[in-house]
């Protein structure tokens, strides 16, 4: 028996690292896989691994991003399968740059794949879900990069933080038709973070050689609880996963107020009271590395 027993899943990015483990667990939890892969190859490939150990899975290749992509995905998880219970957000790419030095190119692929790959298979399964009442999961993938903010990823942050905004709106949106939603934000060992940040230990942080900490299947459990009925009371919600740690991050919450006694604020007055905020929260005003102060880092910003 597994947690996802009869139920049909749609990965996007399957074909490699995180996207890879997460179509292979949720397969060994019961359910049926459409890939979904930019590369054939690669898709192909967790494709034969999934029906090897004895699941159920198809590909469908193409960017999902782009709209006949996306439709179709939803399209061939009905065809194929009969119906549509939960659907993964997960491909992802990066072009890291300082702000000052990223091109339009660079800014507007990450924007694309990011926040359009994330909206438009979300779109067709909303759209299914509303219609055929039979409700669903939907897991999207967002990053500490957003969350907290990472140097040299202003594109990136801005996608991935996006993407934790769009995940709770869903939720909301999507509560009378029996739609969950909830955002990831994993951090793992894949070509991804090794092309960003260098080799990364396959050791646990605190010397652990029999755990590999940041192995990309490490993600996936969490992944296939959020998708299944297990998880039916969790909506709008935005997880840290890595390693043997599952984390519950704070949405952006007002922790000071300053108020000007039932009359507008002048520029000179809020300059005069600024202050009180950053005293009474103990934040500092200066631009913060907030990512410094994850617990479990594998970010060297060094090289950017
Ligand atoms: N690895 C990490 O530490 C980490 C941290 C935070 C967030 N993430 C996010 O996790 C997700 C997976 O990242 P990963 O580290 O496994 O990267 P990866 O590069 O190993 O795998 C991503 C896969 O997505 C595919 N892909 C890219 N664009 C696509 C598109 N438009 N349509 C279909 N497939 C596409 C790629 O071909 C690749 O196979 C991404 O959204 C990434 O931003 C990863």
């Amino acid at each position: 028996m597994g947690l996802l027993d009869g139920k049909v899943a749609i990965v996007t990015g399957a074909g490699r690292g995180i996207g890879r483990g997460e179509a292979l667990e949720l397969a060994r939890e019961g359910a049926r896989v459409v890939v979904n892969e930019l590369d054939p190859e690669a898709g192909e490939t967790v494709v034969r691994e999934i029906v090897a150990a004895g699941g159920e899975a198809t590909l469908d290749t193409g960017d999902c991003s782009e709209e006949d992509t996306a439709r179709h995905l939803v399209e061939t998880a009905l065809s194929t399968y009969g119906g549509l219970d939960a659907l993964v957000n997960n491909a992802g790419i990066l072009r890291d740059r300082t702000v000052a030095k990223m091109t339009p190119q660079e800014w507007d692929a990450v924007i694309k794949v990011h926040l359009r790959g994330h909206f438009l298979p979300t779109h067709f399964a909303c759209a299914h879900w509303k219609e055929s009442g039979t409700g669903g999961r939907i897991v999207c993938t967002a990053s500490s990069s957003g969350l907290l903010g990472n140097f040299g990823q202003a594109n990136y942050g801005a996608a991935k933080a996006g993407i934790a905004a769009f995940s709770t709106i869903v939720a909301m949106e999507m509560a009378r038709y029996g739609v969950r939603c909830n955002a990831i934000a994993p951090a793992a060992r894949t070509r991804m973070t090794e092309g960003a940040y260098g080799s990364i230990s396959d050791m646990s942080p605190d010397g652990d050689e029999s755990f590999d900490f940041w192995h990309p299947d490490n993600v996936a459990p969490l992944v296939a609880y959020l998708c299944s009925d297990a998880a039916g009371s969790i909506s709008g919600k935005v997880f840290g996963i890595q390693g043997d740690a599952v984390e519950l991050y704070q949405p952006y919450t007002s922790v000071a107020v300053i108020q000007n006694h039932d009359t507008r604020w002048t520029p000179a007055g809020i300059a005069a009271r600024a202050h009180e905020l950053f005293d009474a929260s103990g934040i500092d005003p200066e631009a913060e590395n907030m990512m410094a102060k994850l617990r479990f880092s594998i970010t060297d910003r060094s090289a950017v």
